[in-house]
């Protein structure tokens, strides 16, 4: 993926930045407290004080539709706090990301993951394939059964039969875009995505070629999400692996 797709779009979400800033109680130098103090006080709601998310995640955390901005909404709380997490402490690796959650509080980013995890608005639609038939055939193959014979698990066993994630901490793979699937799967392969050990996916990540990512991310991002799109049950699926972020 070229870094223009993932860059051009930042101009809007970067004057979100600065006004977010304020909107979360982080910085706060005598202009912006200034500045602050001439304006009508907004409501102190959880969705007053995400706004500065919603020009990239979408106003209830749907996504956008740049490739690569993910969906937020309906992912199980826990999966979102670690994530959030994972920026502050560079586990994960996006400089907006990591610069927004710096000096956030372990509570206030349990807040924001419970408020986003709550969401329900509707699913994008599914993308068209752009890759052949056989490679859709394929990605659908080893997200529903995996690859024994390259020790591959189904996806499917721990995202969940409609993947839509698993209760607390595992997060459904419909209504993200293939390139950010490929993306997520790319950083994990290459060191630069982190969950806590044992770190499942990414030994799963790691399993799979090139063509492997091309075809899960091109065939998840084909699914339609079901009816009623909320994870599974904690405990409610047998995982092939052990996650060190969904304690069993
Ligand atoms: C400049 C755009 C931008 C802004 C503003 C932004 N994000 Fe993000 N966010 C991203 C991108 C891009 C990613 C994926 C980064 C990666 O590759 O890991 C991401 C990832 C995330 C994730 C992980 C999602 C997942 O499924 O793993 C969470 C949670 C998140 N953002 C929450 C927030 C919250 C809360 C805010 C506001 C405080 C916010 N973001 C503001 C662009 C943004
Ligand atoms: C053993 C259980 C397990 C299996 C099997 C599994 N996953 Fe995961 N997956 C997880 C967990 C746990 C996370 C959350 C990791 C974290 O906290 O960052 C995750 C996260 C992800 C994410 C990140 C989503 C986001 O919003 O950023 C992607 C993409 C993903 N998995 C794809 C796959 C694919 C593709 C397969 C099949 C080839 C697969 N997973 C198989 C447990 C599993």
């Amino acid at each position: 993926m070229s870094s223009r797709r993932i860059f051009r779009p930042l101009l809007a979400p970067l004057m979100a930045l600065a006004l977010l800033g304020s909107a979360l109680g982080g910085a706060s130098t005598a202009g912006a407290a200034e500045a602050q103090a001439a304006q009508p006080v907004a409501p102190d709601t959880m969705a007053a004080r995400v706004q500065g998310c919603t020009a990239c995640h979408g106003v209830h955390g749907e996504g956008t539709d740049n490739d690569y901005f993910p969906r937020l909404a309906g992912k199980p709380a826990d999966y979102l706090y670690n994530q959030l997490q994972n920026f502050r402490e560079g586990r994960r690796k996006y400089p907006p990301m990591n610069y927004l959650v710096t000096y956030l509080s372990d509570d206030y980013l349990h807040q924001i993951a419970t408020y986003f995890s709550q969401q329900r608005p509707p699913y994008p639609q599914p993308a068209k394939p752009t890759v052949s038939a056989s490679t859709v055939t394929k990605g659908q193959q080893i997200v529903l059964n995996g690859d024994p014979s390259r020790n591959i698990p189904a996806c499917a066993a721990c995202h969940g039969a409609s993947l839509t994630g698993m209760e607390p901490a595992i997060p459904g793979l419909v209504g993200l875009h293939s390139d950010y699937i490929s993306a997520q799967l790319g950083a994990w392969r290459a060191g630069s995505r982190h969950a806590k050990a044992p770190d499942c996916m990414q030994q799963i990540a790691s399993r799979l070629t090139d063509d492997d990512v091309t075809a899960v991310a091109a065939w998840l991002s084909t699914q339609t999400a079901p009816a009623n799109p909320v994870p599974a049950p904690a405990g409610s699926r047998k995982m092939p692996l052990v996650c060190g972020s969904e304690p069993q």
